[in-house]
């Protein structure tokens, strides 16, 4: 079991959104943040950054942009064109973050986050992902600002794959937590670290089992897929992202630990746009978009779990909490329709098209329009 009995919150919340023994048809919580979302630069970003920012109150930007997001005076620099696209969303905040490289100079790190540039530092390791040639493959190197980090409390978000070729792509999660994430954490042992998009049962163990300075965000869509979804049936480019979906127990492990009511499993989305063209190509890059039906679909599994009671807590609270930040001061509402909800299947940009996320059934939960 990973939650427990109904806290303060829980009783708070069933007063607000319960009336007794009826059905839960509209639902108000605080503003959601989604805690590792990739914005993108220039036609991309001003094409799908109010997807987001139309929802959320904060989101935590992923630096792998080409060139990588490396000094305080990049993440500025990034920040600032992002705040030019969201002048109808004024309350929207970006929290930026630096891409560790093994040149990464320790006290830019610390200034940056000392004038409240960078609220973490993202560790890709070298060749894991997209855009990640510029991460880490000798983790000695990064040491002194890992020290740095620990000192000044300023997370790290690890994208916790290994990319050792023989290592085959399903284990990759569960083994970087033996070879990489259990040493760093033995090494630096006050780090505060999140395991950003957890896939497996074994990075679920890990999470709920380590102190209380070591967090989980789940994204949307692994709560929904497995493997299979990506593999049966003929090839689905739009489900692939990494680290890759699982088998069919890892996302039970990720939905019940999502709808636990644990504190430290959180939302990052992962919401990573890519053009259609770059995903359904010979060689498909890695990402999947979520921004636009992410809190719709969140709704649906947590009512498919009878967890509605823990939705704000995953998407609003336990995110805010780790990052030593105070919760949103305004709310959402989501309202249940008797319809099922009809999205675009793809946000136009400039250079093309980005398919959104089919989570695959009917979704019902609507986020009211902002007032
Ligand atoms: O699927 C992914 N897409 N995983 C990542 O780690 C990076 C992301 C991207 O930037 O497209
Ligand atoms: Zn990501």
């Amino acid at each position: 079991m990973l939650g427990g009995a109904a806290d303060p919150d829980e009783i708070e919340f069933m007063e607000h959104n319960m009336a007794a023994a009826e059905p839960i048809t509209s639902l108000t919580l605080r503003r959601p943040d989604d805690w590792h979302l990739h914005l993108r630069d220039g036609a991309m970003l001003a094409a799908v950054v109010a997807d987001t920012a139309q929802h959320f109150g904060r989101a935590i930007v992923m630096p792998n942009l080409v060139p990588p997001v490396v000094t305080r005076a990049d993440a500025s620099a990034y920040r600032e064109r992002i705040l030019a696209h969201c002048i109808g969303y004024p309350k929207f905040q970006p929290l930026m973050t630096l891409y560790l490289t093994e040149t990464t100079d320790a006290s830019d790190v610390v200034a940056a986050a000392q004038a409240g540039i960078i609220h973490a530092v993202k560790l890709y390791p070298a060749g894991a992902t997209t855009n990640s040639a510029s991460g880490v493959r000798d983790f000695d190197k990064v040491r002194p600002v890992l020290d740095a980090m620990a000192e000044i409390g300023l997370p790290l978000c690890v994208h916790g794959e290994v990319t050792d070729p023989s290592v085959d792509i399903f284990d990759r999660e569960a083994v970087f937590i033996d070879r990489v994430l259990t040493p760093l954490r033995a090494a630096v042992p006050d780090l505060k670290v999140i395991l950003e998009h957890v896939t497996t049962a074994d990075g679920v163990d890990f999470v709920r089992d380590a102190g209380s300075n070591m967090a989980a965000t789940i994204t949307t869509h692994h709560l929904f897929i497995n493997r299979n979804h990506i593999l049966a049936g003929g090839i689905q480019p739009h489900y692939y992202c990494l680290p890759v979906a699982k088998r069919e127990r890892h996302r039970l492990a990720l939905v019940a630990a999502a709808t636990s009511g644990a504190r430290q499993f959180f939302l990052g989305t992962d919401s990573a746009p890519h053009l259609d063209t770059d995903k359904q190509s010979a060689c498909g890059c890695a990402g999947i978009y979520t921004a636009p039906n992410t809190l719709s679909c969140l709704a649906h599994v947590f009512e498919a779990e009878s967890a509605l009671h823990q939705l704000e807590a995953f998407t609003s609270l336990h995110g805010a909490a780790f990052y030593g930040l105070p919760p949103a001061d305004d709310t959402i509402t989501l309202v249940k329709r008797d319809e099922a909800l009809v999205f675009p299947v793809s946000r136009a940009t400039a250079n093309g098209e980005v398919t959104i996320f089919d989570c695959g059934v009917p979704l019902y939960w609507e986020v009211e329009p902002r007032p």
